[in-house]
């Protein structure tokens, strides 16, 4: 059974056919409607959520599955001190695949332990993303056509941005790509996402305070939301918060090809005015996001058959 929790689980190979699978699926979605007829999949999410919960629902619905949701920490048997390799071993009963979304690192790892099907992490922490890398690489291949050679400036919260750190991860196995970390000094990326991907792979990798100074540069401007609810006080968070706001003006700098991306929710960091910019991608990744869930899921479902191998255990 296959569980993915950080984006190097999949291999470039899984990747590519990934991407290859959610191509097929906009162009032939009629031929998807039935694939996961009878299977369920639980999303579990302990924090807030708009896209990713409804993507992962939507994805399932449209490969014509079914849904369970329990949407909040505050409503489920967590509140009531509940741990998570109890629920998941629960939610194993009733799902063939878990989508969960927690606050703490390390909790989607403990719940695939404990989980008798496969389990999705969307978001543990500041940790990682996966399935928004998922969506940020084939709008990079859209957009762009190749997912090497690429200069991409990732602006913002860099420290607790778990988008940022799967999105890195991701990028620095293909060749050629370099890559401007844009952030405050409070904010830079992790040294262990450093080491782990930028190092490893001999990634070349610039860090400034200053998005003006290098926008000229980018291929992709992956914009990202101070993460207010990592911090550990509100001054600090109002300190930093407006760090940096993308505008028309400064989109003067940029190249005409540049790809302006951002996982989403955006509070202030792009302007509106900036949505009208053909080189404006972020609803774009959003329906993106949907078709390489749905790849994802068909993916773990196909290979595994968790529920008959509940079944032939019981
Ligand atoms: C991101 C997340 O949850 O990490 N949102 C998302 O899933 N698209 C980004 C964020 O919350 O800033």
């Amino acid at each position: 059974m296959r569980s993915v929790i950080d984006i190097s689980d999949l291999s470039l190979r899984e990747l590519d056919g990934l991407m290859d699978t959610a191509e097929d699926i906009i162009a032939r979605p009629g031929a998807y409607a039935e694939r996961m007829r009878g299977k369920k999949l639980a999303t579990l999410f302990f924090e807030p959520s708009t896209r990713t919960r409804l993507s992962f629902e939507a994805a399932m619905y449209e490969l014509g599955g079914n849904v369970l949701s329990v949407a909040g920490a505050g409503s489920s048997s967590a509140a009531k001190g509940e741990s998570v390799a109890d629920t998941v071993k629960t939610v194993s009963c009733y799902a063939d695949i878990i989508a969960m979304r927690h606050p703490k690192e390390g909790a989607a790892l403990v719940a695939a332990r404990a989980a008798e099907v496969p389990v999705i992490n969307a978001g543990d922490g500041g940790h990682c993303h996966p399935t928004q890398t998922l969506a940020d690489l084939l709008t990079i291949r859209r957009e762009k056509g190749r997912l090497d050679g690429l200069t991409i400036g990732v602006c913002g919260d860099l420290k607790f941005g778990r988008t940022v750190h799967s999105l890195i991860g991701a990028m620095s196995r293909y060749p050629g790509n370099r890559f401007i970390l844009i952030s405050p000094e409070e904010l830079k990326l992790p040294s262990y996402v450093k080491g782990e991907a930028l190092k490893k792979n001999g990634i070349p990798y610039r860090q400034t305070t200053d998005l003006e100074e290098v926008i000229g540069e980018l291929d992709i401007l992956y914009m990202t939301r101070v993460q207010r609810e990592r911090f550990f006080n509100e001054e600090d968070y109002l300190r930093l918060k407006d760090s940096y706001i993308l505008t028309p003006e400064k989109m003067k700098k940029a190249r005409a090809d540049l790809a302006v991306m951002h996982p989403l929710p955006r509070v202030n960091e792009i302007s509106v005015q900036v949505d009208e910019d053909p080189r404006a991608c972020y609803f774009k990744q959003v329906l993106n996001g949907k078709y390489m869930r749905m790849a994802l899921i068909l993916m773990l479902l196909q290979e595994g058959g968790a529920a008959g191998r509940r079944e032939a255990r019981a």
